[in-house]
């Protein structure tokens, strides 16, 4: 039942998610994803993770979500793809340092009251040109409706939502914890001036010039800089 409502809440979500971090993702690249949920887009995107051979470690703290998640592991062949663990980020400790290519925050993000803890251990995960990619919907003005809406969807679909995500404060913080925008994709408008958007990030080197993947080309033409978010 409650991967159910899931399903019939957020799957079409889910599917911008996954359809451009996906893509975004290099060949052959480890991924964490954090707060991977009950793995729906396996349904839609298992031939694509196994021909890109990506190898995804999920954590998720809903056993239900994780079941469901096993049970698509097995029904696609995913085994040496994906695998799950039952940790809260907070928590979860890599097999050794600096071992994602990616760690991908699809829509769990906004769920974390102290993101910048969440960040500081996170970054010593990533490989030296390693990224970690947010996909989230983001907000450029204060909705006071959103603000009052969010939490209680909660007790009405028993799906957290967290907290609205404005982007003047979000850049704020990728610029205080030294993260660089690779890129900014605006995926979709939503409800109330919401934006679907997917930005990845790298970690800036002491002498301000970035060392993300992405980074080799040009930067894409939807990065914003801190400065222009204000
Ligand atoms: C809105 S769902 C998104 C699921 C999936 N990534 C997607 O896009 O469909 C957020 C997920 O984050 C998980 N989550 C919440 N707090 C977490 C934490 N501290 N550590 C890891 N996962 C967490 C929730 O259980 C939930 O499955």
């Amino acid at each position: 039942m409650r991967n159910q409502l899931y399903k019939l809440i957020i799957n079409g979500v889910t599917n911008y998610c996954y359809k451009n971090c996906l893509d975004y993702f290099s060949h052959n690249s480890t991924i964490l994803d954090v707060g991977i949920g009950n793995g729906l887009m396996m349904e839609k995107y298992h031939p694509l993770i196994k021909s890109k051979g990506l190898k995804i470690y999920g954590i998720d703290i809903n056993k239900n979500y994780l079941n469901h998640c096993e049970h698509l592991i097995r029904t696609y062949h995913l085994e040496n793809h994906i695998e799950i663990y039952r940790k809260p980020v907070q928590a979860y400790e890599p097999v050794k340092k600096e071992c994602f290519d990616f760690i991908l925050f699809s829509m769990s993000f906004m769920l974390f009251n102290d993101q910048q803890s969440v960040l500081d251990r996170i970054k010593n995960w990533l490989k030296p040109d390693g990224e970690i990619v947010f996909f989230q919907t983001m907000y450029k003005e204060r909705s006071r409706l959103m603000e009052f809406i969010k939490p209680k969807l909660k007790y009405i679909t028993t799906i957290d939502f967290g907290k609205v995500t404005y982007e003047k404060d979000f850049f704020a913080l990728l610029d205080k914890k030294k993260l660089s925008i690779s890129e900014d994709r605006l995926i979709k408008r939503e409800w109330f001036k919401g934006e679907y958007r997917m930005v990845a990030t790298s970690i800036k080197a002491l002498d301000g010039h970035f060392v993300g993947k992405g980074m080799n080309d040009v930067v894409k033409s939807h990065q914003y800089s801190i400065d222009n978010s204000q």
